[in-house]
């Protein structure tokens, strides 16, 4: 079927970079962990990107078929496959695809994760409903779809009240310092800066990050730029999406210590079941 979509990896210069900035992300951890010790293997994880969430689980005891449509993400998963023993390595394989196209014949999931975002990566409704369509096909009755992602509608108050970091898109988007991070493995630290627009018209927001780069003694090495659209879906949009796809959903929560989902809430984590 030819594709009516032009899709833009956003991953692709910068996965390195992202390896670096989120090593020490682990907060959602023990959530995924927990669901991965209710529901059980075989489990899907949707947008897997680097592993990080990946070899968590697979470190846990369990088997995880990973997705991602950056190649330049999945080359890093795969590179990393040699710092875990083999019993690890083995419950762990990754694969091309974009989750709009899920395509894995003779495969059904009792658990499929998108733990961190992924979703706000499929801009187009018609993509969102496909992906959704083609991860209920390929899960078990009664199998769990956990959906974690951001939750855009306190972004967009601190946007409009708040006078904060994110502008109207097209107006002017102030640069905000977002970390520094060390990559000792190459010697070299990089500076995150971000300019957020959005567009309420196509609830999309451009996030225009900024990496510097230097050496440990602070000497430039380089500046990076790069370019992310972030399709916002809002709580009730989401529910009727994951409705229409036919799932059932269980459970919101406002983070990943399953506090209940508020107007101010960091995060939002779909629990669904397939009906
Ligand atoms: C924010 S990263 C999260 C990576 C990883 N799950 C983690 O938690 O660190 C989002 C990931 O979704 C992937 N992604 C974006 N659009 C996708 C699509 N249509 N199909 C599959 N993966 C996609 C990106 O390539 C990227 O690796």
């Amino acid at each position: 079927m030819k594709k009516r979509y032009k899709i833009i990896d956003p991953f692709q210069d910068f996965a390195e970079i992202y390896e670096v900035t989120h090593r020490g992300k682990e907060d959602d951890l023990p959530l995924y962990l927990e669901f991965a010790e209710e529901v059980g293997s075989p489990l899907l994880e949707i947008g897997c990107g680097t592993g990080r969430v990946t070899y968590a689980l697979a470190k846990a005891g369990h088997t995880v078929h990973g997705i991602d449509i950056s190649k330049s993400m999945l080359k890093i998963a795969t590179r990393k496959k040699k710092q875990f023993p083999k019993e690890v390595r083995n419950r762990v394989s990754f694969e091309q695809q974009d989750m709009a196209e899920l395509d894995i014949p003779g495969k059904l999931f009792s658990l499929v994760l998108m733990p961190y975002g992924e979703f706000a990566h499929v801009l187009e409704r018609e993509r969102q409903q496909a992906a959704l369509a083609a991860i209920a096909r390929h899960m078990s009755a009664n199998g769990v779809l956990i959906i974690g992602m951001s939750n855009w509608d306190a972004l967009e108050k601190r946007m409009n009240y708040h006078g904060g970091s994110i502008a109207k898109w097209g107006g002017s988007m102030p640069l905000t310092y977002e970390g520094v991070f060390d990559d000792e493995e190459n010697q070299r630290r990089i500076v995150r800066y971000l300019a957020r627009g959005y567009d309420p018209s196509v609830q999309t927001a451009i996030h225009v990050y900024v990496h510097e780069i230097t050496d440990m003694e602070g000497r430039f090495i380089a500046k990076e730029t790069t370019i992310v659209p972030i399709r916002y879906v809002f709580r009730f949009e989401m529910e009727l999406l994951l409705e229409k796809a036919g799932f059932c959903v269980e459970n919101i929560y406002g983070y990943y210590d399953k506090s209940e989902f508020k107007f101010d809430s960091k995060r939002m984590i779909f629990v669904a079941r397939k009906m």
